[in-house]
């Protein structure tokens, strides 16, 4: 299956089991709630979008649509959040420039943010069970840096855009993606993608480890209908995260290593990519995710309520952790050092 195919399907048919919309950047701050709750800096950046209740230490049991005024993403009975690490330049002199985000195809003018996907069973067959109030995981492992072949592998990767979001064809991680950061200059920016576990295990709405309650199906993949495992039996919606990296400032060869390295660095200190990571916390009012998965929603969902992009992108929150986000830099934010092993 090709995405722009199905993109176009979803865009002509709204019956499409892709439900796809921007949440504009709320805020790019050095907090962490689900992995370090409390903790103000965070070990490392993000880049988090969705609801303004949004903080350093978020109680699952926060009803975060009566906590929240606003929300960053384009449904307005959303106000989940969302976030993954940012990503950082590394000039020759040895200083990092923030790469910023930019609106993804078809969604312009989100301001950047990450473009967030809930996929119902293709085909409109079957169903999925919502997530339900305090309900948070994450996926990847910030010190990963190598490739390990398991589901993470699968679910994790780039592409790389030519202009005008030019690409090989192929579902997300599909064509010509790489698992690990292009080794070359993507003159279209490069965008990220990050599709989480579809399998629950029916009972804890998080785990130590933000994961174990969660899991691949045990045979095939989500898009082919695989079953999930005995352990982890409840179909959960598809959450794909694409974040769209502008990397277009930084395509010039003369300011590339001369090692002929790439120049990307993400904000755990990964050069590979292989640490690419994503967190989810779920904050949907009432049943409302619910009610578009079982429509097959997909683009112009009527069965939600929607803002405009620009109410969208007005609606923002200050960093909890003061710092520039913007300046070159002499280190990675926190001094978080760059590794290549694990
Ligand atoms: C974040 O938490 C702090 C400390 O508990 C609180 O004062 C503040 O109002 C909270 N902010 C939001 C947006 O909920
Ligand atoms: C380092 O290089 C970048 C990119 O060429 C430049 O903008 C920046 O001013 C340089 N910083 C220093 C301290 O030379």
């Amino acid at each position: 299956m090709q995405l722009l195919s199905v993109i176009t399907v979803a865009l002509a048919a709204p019956a499409s089991a892709m439900l796809r919309f921007s949440c504009s950047q709320l805020v790019v701050d050095r907090i962490d709630p689900l992995v370090n709750p409390g903790v103000a800096p965070s070990p490392h950046m993000h880049q988090l979008v969705g609801g303004n209740a949004l903080n350093v230490t978020m109680d699952p049991s926060l009803d975060l649509p009566t906590q929240a005024s606003c929300t960053s993403c384009l449904y307005t009975e959303d106000f989940s959040n969302y976030w993954t690490a940012v990503l950082y330049f590394k000039a020759r002199n040895g200083t990092y420039k923030r790469v910023p985000t930019f609106a993804n195809q078809y969604l312009e003018p989100a301001n950047g943010g990450i473009t967030v996907y809930y996929i119902a069973p293709y085909d409109n067959k079957g169903k999925v069970t919502a997530f339900k109030k305090g309900f948070r995981m994450l996926v990847g492992d910030p010190t990963r840096r190598s490739d390990k072949g398991d589901g993470d592998s699968r679910m994790l990767s780039f592409r790389c855009w030519g202009k005008d979001f030019a690409s090989e064809p192929g579902m997300p991680g599909g064509g010509a993606d790489t698992k690990a950061l292009p080794p070359k200059p993507c003159h279209g920016g490069v965008r990220a993608n990050h599709f989480f576990p579809t399998c629950w295990d029916g009972v804890n709405l998080d785990s130590p480890d933000h994961r174990s309650h969660v899991a691949y199906p045990e045979s095939g993949s989500f898009e082919s209908g695989g079953p999930c495992p005995a352990s982890h039996p409840v179909h959960i919606p598809q959450i794909l995260y694409e974040v769209a990296w502008d990397t277009r400032a930084f395509n010039d060869p003369n300011d590339w290593p001369e090692d002929g390295s790439q120049p990307f660095v993400f904000s755990m200190g990964d050069p590979t990519g292989y640490g690419t990571h994503a967190d989810y916390v779920f904050g949907w009012k009432d049943d409302a995710l619910q009610r578009a998965m079982d429509a097959y929603c997909g683009v112009n969902c009527v069965q939600l309520k929607t803002q405009s992009p620009q109410a969208a992108n007005r609606c923002t929150l200050g960093q909890k952790v003061a710092e520039p986000i913007d300046a070159w830099l002499t280190e990675l934010p926190g001094g978080m050092p760059v590794t290549t092993s694990e």
